[in-house]
């Protein structure tokens, strides 16, 4: 999956013979996965049709305050554009919007835009060679990459006027790509390796059936998918789940008893920065597993159960640099038997459920948690979405690096 995936993409086009490549570059976004909105200076379109770029974008294109045209005259709110973007391109960037850009002007839609966001934002100049090395341009360069924007370097080449040099727009290719590569650069998770276990375990009483419980894996797949977008890499170990989960930085070991999860969690804990057990692991397991189907016969039967190893238990021993996150699904005293979690089990996070809580707990797409530091401070989440309880989970593990 691409780190543009699902990223809200604002692109402003300005009036330079390049705007015609932008078709191609909108094309290049969306099909990154990226959600694209486009804004034209008035100018731009002389180059590009507004139509070209709404059908491609899929969204109506913007470029002035208001739609004369449009019998709402609805107001396209500058600031909103800004908030709504994660990143914003400004490509082509003439030398006329540069100096606007350096100096606060904001006569038209896209500048304004740019000075409301708050998102990174990248630009890729496009002028001729002569008015691409004038001092003036230059200055304008250095002082908007001195704001925070990222330059996306113009190439050398043939250019619209014959000239021949420095000043053509990056190619829509190595534009995405560029911004692909900064983006992975600056996740906070980049170069960190996450063990992580989710859904429940299956031990077996024979060939046929098992000891299991109603872990769905939801809560653990959805931390795996938000820890690899913040760059992370994810050896995510998985009970039996019908969850699936499709990221390039996911590497997916499927196992089915606590004694599998436990010997893969050993053997990648070492090389580990981060361990996240999620996982609903069977307490106990049968102790002889039947090597043929079990006949019925009695009309009662007993099974004798013994403990499986505890995974977090012994990864807790074994810690040095690594940091320990673990959960506990509580119905009773759930704050004090989370605590006590942490402290046995020598852990640097515990994060609590508790299954007095509606929406709470297994199978459901909701969960309500509260995390737990070593130092027994305690922060207490909302109901929220399994994939919103992930982000808060990811976030305090990054506040604590
Ligand atoms: N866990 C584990 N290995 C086990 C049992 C649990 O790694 N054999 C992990 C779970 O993944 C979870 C944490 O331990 O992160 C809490 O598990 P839980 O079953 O709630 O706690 P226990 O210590 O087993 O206590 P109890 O069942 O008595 O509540």
């Amino acid at each position: 999956m691409s780190v543009l995936s699902g990223k809200k993409v604002l692109l402003g086009i300005t009036a330079g013979i390049a705007a015609y490549k932008t078709a191609g570059l909108v094309r290049l976004f969306i099909k990154q996965g990226a959600e694209v909105q486009v804004i034209m200076t008035p100018a731009s379109k002389d180059f590009i049709t507004p139509l070209t770029l709404s059908t491609l974008s899929k969204n109506p294109v913007h470029s002035t305050f208001y739609d004369k045209e449009s019998e709402n005259e609805l107001w396209n709110n500058h600031v909103e554009l800004g908030l709504w973007a994660d990143l914003m391109l400004i490509a082509p960037a003439t030398a006329n919007t540069l100096s606007k850009m350096v100096n606060g002007v904001c006569d038209n839609l896209l500048l304004a835009t740019y000075l409301s966001s708050k998102c990174p934002v990248y630009f890729a100049p496009a002028m001729d060679l002569d008015m691409y090395i004038h001092p003036s341009t230059k200055n304008n360069l250095e002082k908007l990459q001195r704001f925070g924007n990222v330059m996306i370097p113009a190439t050398s080449g043939e250019l619209a006027s014959g000239l021949v040099g420095e000043g053509r727009m990056a190619e829509p290719e190595d534009m995405v790509s560029f911004i692909t590569k900064d983006l992975l650069s600056k996740l906070p998770l980049k170069g960190k390796k996450i063990l992580l276990t989710a859904g429940p375990t299956y031990e077996a009483i024979d060939p046929v059936r098992f000891v299991g419980n109603h872990s769905s894996g939801k809560m653990g797949f959805a931390i795996a998918k938000t820890a690899a977008n913040l760059g992370a890499e994810v050896i995510l170990i998985a009970g039996p789940t019908a969850e699936t989960i499709q990221h390039s930085f996911v590497k997916r070991i499927d196992v089915k008893s606590a004694e599998e999860m436990y010997t893969q969690a050993h053997r990648y804990f070492k090389d580990t920065d981060i361990a996240i057990l999620s996982a609903a692991v069977a307490d106990y397991r049968p102790k002889n597993v039947a090597t043929q189907k079990i006949k019925k016969k009695e009309a009662t039967m007993e099974i004798v159960l013994e403990k499986t190893k505890d995974i977090l238990a012994s990864l807790g021993e074994l810690k040095e640099q690594q940091l320990l996150v673990g959960f506990a699904l509580e119905t009773t005293n759930e704050t004090e038997n989370a605590k006590g979690k942490l402290k046995k089990k020598n852990l640097d996070l515990i994060v609590l459920n508790s299954l007095q809580d509606k929406g709470a707990g297994f199978a459901t797409n909701t969960n309500k948690i509260t995390i737990i530091d070593k130092n027994l401070s305690a922060q207490t989440f909302e109901l929220k979405s399994k994939d919103a309880v992930a982000i808060d989970i990811m976030n305090a593990i990054v506040a604590k690096l």
